[in-house]
């Protein structure tokens, strides 16, 4: 997250229940979260918060503009919209992308193909970004699970973020 311009405008697509919403506008974001339901979202809607509800899979043109400073997509997956998705960054956005992928089905849903990543297709789907990580595997929290993820952004590489000071639970003395 720390990649994404400060105060910049970033899109969470599929926003579900707004965590990561919630977390970006914390963070000084300005936010369009999206969903087709938007009850639980709807209580974000305000200030620096815009609240859509739009079928994301009806079949008609990208409805969301472009420009985009960052774009955050998790656990959601509908392939027709990824060229979409990586056309809709500005220059310099960020795209911020994890769901599950082929093999989650061991572990339980999402289990259709339709909803699981084939090795390496966020590489392949984004091929026209920068890409800066990129991830697959399996996970086992919050549950075991395979999953892909990829932050890629719309143009040249750039300045990494500092890196997050851990503490390891180690004591002085
Ligand atoms: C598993 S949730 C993920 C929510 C959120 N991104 C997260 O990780 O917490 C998937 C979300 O996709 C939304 N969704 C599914 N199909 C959709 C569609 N056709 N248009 C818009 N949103 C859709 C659901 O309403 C749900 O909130």
């Amino acid at each position: 997250m720390p990649l994404i311009r400060y105060g910049g405008r970033v899109l969470d697509l599929a926003a579900g229940s707004g965590r990561h919403s919630r977390l970006l506008l914390a963070s000084s974001y300005t936010v369009i979260a999206v969903d087709r339901d938007i009850s639980a979202l709807f209580p974000l809607a305000g200030r620096g918060c815009e609240v859509l509800k739009i079928d994301l899979e009806a079949g008609e043109a990208w409805p969301l503009g472009t420009g985009y400073d960052g774009i955050v997509v998790t656990n959601y997956l509908h392939r027709p919209l990824l060229p979409a998705i990586g056309q809709a960054l500005g220059a310099g956005g960020v795209l911020i992308y994890e769901t599950f992928a082929c093999g989650n089905e061991r572990f339980g849903r999402p289990h259709n193909l339709d909803f699981l990543l084939r090795p390496g297709e966020l590489l392949d789907a984004f091929a026209m970004l920068t890409i800066v990580a990129f991830e697959q595997g399996e996970v086992s929290v919050p549950r075991p699970a395979v999953i892909q993820r990829i932050a890629a952004v719309a143009g040249p590489l750039g300045s990494l973020p500092d890196p997050v000071e851990l503490d390891m639970g180690q004591s002085e003395g």
